[in-house]
Order: C-alpha cells, then structure tokens, then sequence
C-alpha cells in the first residue's frame, strides 16, 4: 500500500511526524512525503524536520508565501503532476492551512481517496481561513480522523457518513508525549521564572495595527509583573516592524521563533501561555498550563470544558483580569497541572497508530461513497 502525505506549514509538520513512524511500523506500506514550501525559513520548517525526526521530504513544491488563491492555486498546480506521477493508495492531509484544503482537491479530482488528520473542528467563524479550509477538506475527505467527540457530531450534522470518521485521539499530543523528556535539555539560556509565554499570528490580531499596539501595552504592563517571553511569527515580525516595536524591552522579551522542544520546554514551565494559536491551545491543556486565548471563538471547545483554556475575545480588559487571576493563583498552579495532565479522552500518544490501523485495515477504494 502506497501513502502519500502532504505537509506545508510548521503545525503540520508534529502532526505528520507520529503517523509517518506508525505507518512505517506496518509491513507492506510504502510512504511518500510531499512538503508544499508553504512555510520554508529554517526556523519554520527544517529545524522541525529535524527535531522531530521526519525524514527529509521527497519532494518539495516550492510554493511559498503569497495571496491566499495565488498560494492555494500554487500547491494545486505544482501537486497535480505529483500526484500522478506517484499514484498512491491514499493521501493524508492534515490540519486545516492553505496546503491542507489545496492538496485533498487536486486528489478529490482526480478520485485519488483523501485522509485528514484532525478532522471535525469548527470555530463557526468563516472569516478565517483556516475554517473554510476544515469545511472544504472535511467535505472532499474520504476518511476522517478527529481528535475528539465534538468532531464526530459536527461532522455528522454537517452530513459526512459515519462510516467515513474514525475518532483517533490527538496526534498532536503523541509528538508531545515522545518527545516531552527530551525537552528538559533545551530550555532555552537566559528565560529566567516565572514568565508568561506569548504567541500571536492571526490575521485578527497582528493584521490590525492598532489592536496590536494595544495588545502589546498590555504585554508591556504585565511585564511589570513577571517575565513575558515572545518568539515572534514571521508575519508578526512585519507587522511589528510597520509599528517601529521589535525590539525587546525590560521585561518584554521578543525572540526569532523556536524550535518544537524549545517551545515545548518553555511551555512546560511558563506561568501562564497568552496565544492565538489552536494547537498551543491543545498542548496546554495536555500540560495543565494556564491559557488565555485571544480569539472570540475556538475550534477546539475541549480545551474550554476539559482543559486550561479560557478564551477572552478582543477584550483588553478580560486579559488583565485573567491575567491577574491566575497570577493570584500562585503556588496551585503546579497542583492543577498534575490534575489536568491526560484529561481528555484518547489524547495518550497513541493516535497515530489508531490511525495508522483503521489505514492499513482499510481496503483500498472501500472508502469512497
Ligand atoms: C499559516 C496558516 C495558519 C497556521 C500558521 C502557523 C493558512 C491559511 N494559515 O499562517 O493556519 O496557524 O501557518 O504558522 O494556511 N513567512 C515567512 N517565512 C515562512 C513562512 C511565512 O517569512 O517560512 C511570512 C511570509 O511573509 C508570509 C507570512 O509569513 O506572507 C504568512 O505566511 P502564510 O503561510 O501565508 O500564513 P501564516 O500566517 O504563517
């Protein structure tokens, strides 16, 4: 059996890693990697490629950054003859970027059967990107692997046949069970405790100048109270840099971003995480760490119900007071985490080869229909 799996952008590339070694452990699977260049500065792809393990792709496409229709029609194109030049059994997507919804409709096209890994979220806000991209890839899929129960029922309301969806686990959270020992040793010099650890890169918060100066003088003003530790995204580098503000102050430290077990070890000890991003949201969780997320929505309602995560919107006043609050919480915090750890069901590392099972299980062509 041939498998074919497509990656583009740095969150892909921890949820590809597990399922490329699960495949592998099966006799008589063949596996092919196409890397879209969706992402493609060192700091954003190779070093994850390394880190995780993940051999080196077989191919590269080459797409890079550009509009939305230019860099989907772009992984489109330059997959097509890809695809049939290699002429795989299936193909896995994963998670919901540009290269995500681009790849499962050239293989939709040519009725080649899809795969998406992390199937079923959904925020209900169609001004991002990434969910037209869930609904589309969800929709062209012929097999869906969801993380958790509420993937199942949106799927199933939004008329997907039961017998396409598997519910697997959080592979996510198998790149962090393997590899948590290993990130002790790469905590990064010089991030002295207790800090804050902040990501943002959404459209919503760092495309909007003024919200991002607002939010930045609230990082600064929390500063005054803990370290704030910043490895900054690249796109919110440019927009930093149209704002004159990239460069660290007192306590606010801007960093280039990191590598997955530097990242993961600064999660691991940060007092609290203040992030825009959806898989941090799950990983936070996992690890029992305090989350306040800047968004209005989430895609990831688990994380509210069963985990750390708090959302407070675009609302300056709900992040200090949440801010302040777990700062209040002090010395419970590393109770709660130990509380917290393996809370939600199937999120226990093994995703991968529940994946890899229902794959190899699966005769090729029966899931179509
Ligand atoms: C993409 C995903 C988003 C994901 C994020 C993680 C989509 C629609 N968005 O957003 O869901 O959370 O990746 O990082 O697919 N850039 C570089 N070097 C790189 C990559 C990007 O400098 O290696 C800069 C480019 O100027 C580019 C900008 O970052 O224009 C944005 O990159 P892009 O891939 O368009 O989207 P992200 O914001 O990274």
């Amino acid at each position: 059996m041939h498998i074919l799996h497509v990656v583009g952008a740095r969150p892909n590339f921890m949820k590809a890693a597990p399922v490329l070694r699960a495949l592998a452990a099966h006799s008589g699977v063949r596996q092919t990697l196409v890397h879209t260049g969706q992402h493609y500065d060192a700091a954003m792809s190779e070093v994850f490629f390394q880190q995780l393990g993940m051999p080196q792709p077989d191919h590269n496409l080459g797409v890079g950054s550009a509009s939305h229709a230019q860099q989907v029609a772009g992984v489109m194109l330059a997959f097509e003859p890809v695809l049939l030049e290699n002429k795989p059994d299936v193909v896995l997507v994963y998670g919901d970027v540009n290269s995500t919804v681009a790849a499962a409709l050239v293989c939709s096209k040519l009725s080649v059967p899809v795969g998406h890994v992390e199937a079923g979220l959904r925020s209900r806000d169609r001004s991002m990107p990434e969910e037209i991209n869930r609904l589309l890839t969800d929709q062209l899929s012929d097999l869906l692997f969801t993380p958790s129960a509420d993937g199942d029922e949106n799927l199933l309301r939004e008329g997907i046949a039961a017998k396409k969806i598997h519910l697997v686990g959080n592979v996510m959270i198998d790149t962090l069970v393997r590899l948590l020992p290993h990130a002790k040793d790469h905590f990064p010099a010089g991030v002295p405790s207790p800090y804050a650890l902040v990501t943002l890169h959404r459209p919503s918060n760092v495309d909007d100048l003024p919200w991002l100066r607002e939010l930045l003088a609230v990082l600064a003003e929390l500063s005054e109270q803990l370290n704030v530790v910043f490895p900054v995204h690249p796109r919110t580098r440019q927009r930093l840099d149209a704002l004159g503000s990239t460069q660290s102050r007192a306590r606010l430290c801007l960093l280039e971003p990191l590598p997955y077990l530097e990242f993961l070890a600064l999660q691991q000890h940060a007092a609290m995480v203040i992030t825009d991003s959806g898989g941090i949201q799950e990983e936070t969780t996992f690890l029992g760490v305090p989350c306040l997320t800047v968004r209005e929505n989430t895609e990831r309602p688990i994380t509210l119900t069963m985990g750390t995560n708090q959302l407070v919107g675009r609302d300056l006043q709900r992040l200090r007071a949440a801010a302040a609050d777990i700062l209040g919480r002090g010395s419970l915090l590393e109770n709660t985490r130990l509380t917290h750890n393996h809370s939600v069901p199937l999120w226990d590392g093994h995703a991968a080869e529940r994946i890899a099972q229902v794959i190899v299980q699966c005769p090729v062509g029966s899931t179509r229909g």
